[in-house]
């Protein structure tokens, strides 16, 4: 695999060619082996509050958090774009700063890009940050921060009204310099038709096979995240009840006298034990 970083004009440059593939990461070992598989874009995430802090809503991060994990994952990689995913009082409770704090993800935290998510003062805010020469990943459909206002954690763009208003923000993000579009709960049919009328891609995760890109979270796919799992997670493998098996078995072990083993032991000569017996 070439070790070059991948630039926001190659993602643009994917769309009709090939899939674009992107996971989200918060550390260092879990970002070097996505890094390491090949996979497109990196996404720190506001997940993070889920599953990796046990918290009940994204919200409850903040830009302290959101920067520590975003460094311990640039550190990591070598190859995918990062994107720092913007965290609700960052930019939302605070627009006047959100410049400010898209820019300490680039200086700070190394990112290539940050993500934003629609909500009522979202264009003026997304004008700003790309005004100020940060890539920007626009994210429609089922935006977790304001999921209040969308009456839940529900599909988004189920009747002709709602669907239009998204086509709507879809063309209006791109129109902005966005450089590409995550579409979350939305269905297949609509996510098809915003893929169609845009330029940039259009990343799903709960969007179905028609969008340009498919992201999902990490913790989910790997089968570490246990509290619940959204109809659009595929688990590629269940590493939570392999992992409670080895601590199990460490701690009977440990109980038992087993380990340390031998091999696992560091020795002394009899002769330098004698000078001390
Ligand atoms: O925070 C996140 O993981 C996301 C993805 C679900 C797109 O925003």
């Amino acid at each position: 695999m070439e070790e070059r970083k991948i630039t926001v004009n190659e993602i643009l440059s994917l769309k009709g060619k090939r899939k674009i593939t992107m996971l989200t990461a918060y550390d260092y070992p879990l970002a070097s082996l996505v890094d390491r598989a090949g996979i497109d874009m990196i996404l720190v995430g506001d997940s993070l509050a889920n599953v990796v802090l046990g918290l009940e809503s994204t919200t409850q991060v903040g830009m302290t958090e959101m920067i520590h994990h975003a460094k311990a994952v640039t550190r990591a990689v070598k190859r995918s774009l990062v994107v720092g995913d913007m965290p609700y009082e960052s930019y939302q409770v605070n627009p006047d700063g959100s410049v400010k704090n898209a820019l300490r993800f680039i200086n700070e935290a190394k990112c290539d890009a940050v993500k934003l998510e629609w909500f009522d003062k979202c264009l003026e805010v997304t004008q700003k940050v790309i005004h100020a020469g940060i890539p920007v990943m626009g994210h429609i459909g089922l935006t977790p921060q304001t999921a209040d206002k969308l009456g839940g954690f529900k599909v988004q763009g189920k009747d002709a009204e709602t669907a239009k208003r998204l086509i709507e923000q879809a063309g209006s993000l791109e129109k902005l310099g966005c450089f590409a579009l995550v579409l979350e709960c939305v269905p297949d049919k609509i996510a098809g038709l915003i893929t169609k009328k845009l330029k940039i891609p259009t990343i799903g995760i709960g969007a179905g096979v028609n969008c340009d890109g498919q992201v999902l979270v990490i913790h989910d796919i790997l089968g570490l995240f246990e509290r619940y799992t959204p109809k659009f997670v595929k688990k590629y493998i269940n590493l939570s009840p392999m992992i409670l098996k080895a601590i199990e078995e460490f701690k009977t072990e440990v109980i038992g006298g087993e380990f340390p083993a031998r091999e696992h032991t560091f020795s002394i000569s009899q002769d330098e034990l004698n000078k001390i017996e």
